[in-house]
């Protein structure tokens, strides 16, 4: 699992643009009175969304005045949830799941791409300041698997060769394509199969 530290360099100060206002003052709206802190997680986010998808200790000070809580129960969310980032992430954020039937199918091998390509160590930017990777937990994709998050896109049943072409591409300015790597539509049956009937053990 990854360390999450607060990054060394953080800027003085955050505020919502006018499009996170809303955003969360519509959140907010959806709580009863007097329980707008419920709405943190998701302040976080918005924060997260503004700020190039990494959330600085000054925006979480801004949001907990802005919920009226203690800074402190904020900076508790935020660095307990993988899905925020607390110091800045490339351009380019790949989220490669090592859990059970990821690892079963080949995770390990996207790793070791992404040490070699990308950056020796997770949460490291690579030198072109494109790309970034860490580790995480199921995603939800297992029966695509081995699969990475790309920012908010799943990039599923791949391999070393098909992950090197698409860090490839990236690194060339060229479009990745989200979804299976194997052609397969979601997460249908491979070599069309569309019945278990025909299967001995059925
Ligand atoms: S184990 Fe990787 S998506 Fe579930």
């Amino acid at each position: 699992m990854s360390l999450k530290k607060p990054a060394e360099d953080q800027p003085e100060s955050f505020e919502f643009n006018s499009s996170s206002l809303k955003a969360a003052n519509s959140i907010i709206a959806k709580y009863p009175e007097g329980k707008k802190q419920s709405a943190v997680m998701a302040l976080l986010y918005i924060a997260q969304r503004q700020n190039n998808n990494w959330i600085p200790l000054a925006a979480m000070k801004y949001i907990a005045k802005f919920l009226d809580m203690p800074y402190v129960k904020v900076y508790e969310v935020a660095t307990f949830y993988t899905m925020y980032n607390l110091a800045p992430v490339g351009e380019y954020f790949f989220q490669v799941c090592t859990t059970t039937p990821c690892m079963l199918r080949g995770a390990y091998k996207l790793v070791d791409v992404c040490k070699s390509k990308i950056s020796q160590n997770e949460n490291v930017i690579s030198k072109d300041g494109k790309i970034s990777w860490m580790e995480v937990e199921c995603l939800g994709a297992c029966v695509n698997s081995p699969m990475i998050q790309i920012n908010d896109d799943y990039f599923e049943d791949l391999d070393e060769k098909k992950l090197e072409k698409i860090i490839e591409n990236i690194q060339h300015g060229q479009k990745i394509k989200p979804g299976s790597y194997k052609g397969r539509k979601s997460a249908e049956p491979e070599n069309n199969r569309v019945t278990l009937m025909d299967s001995k053990n059925a």
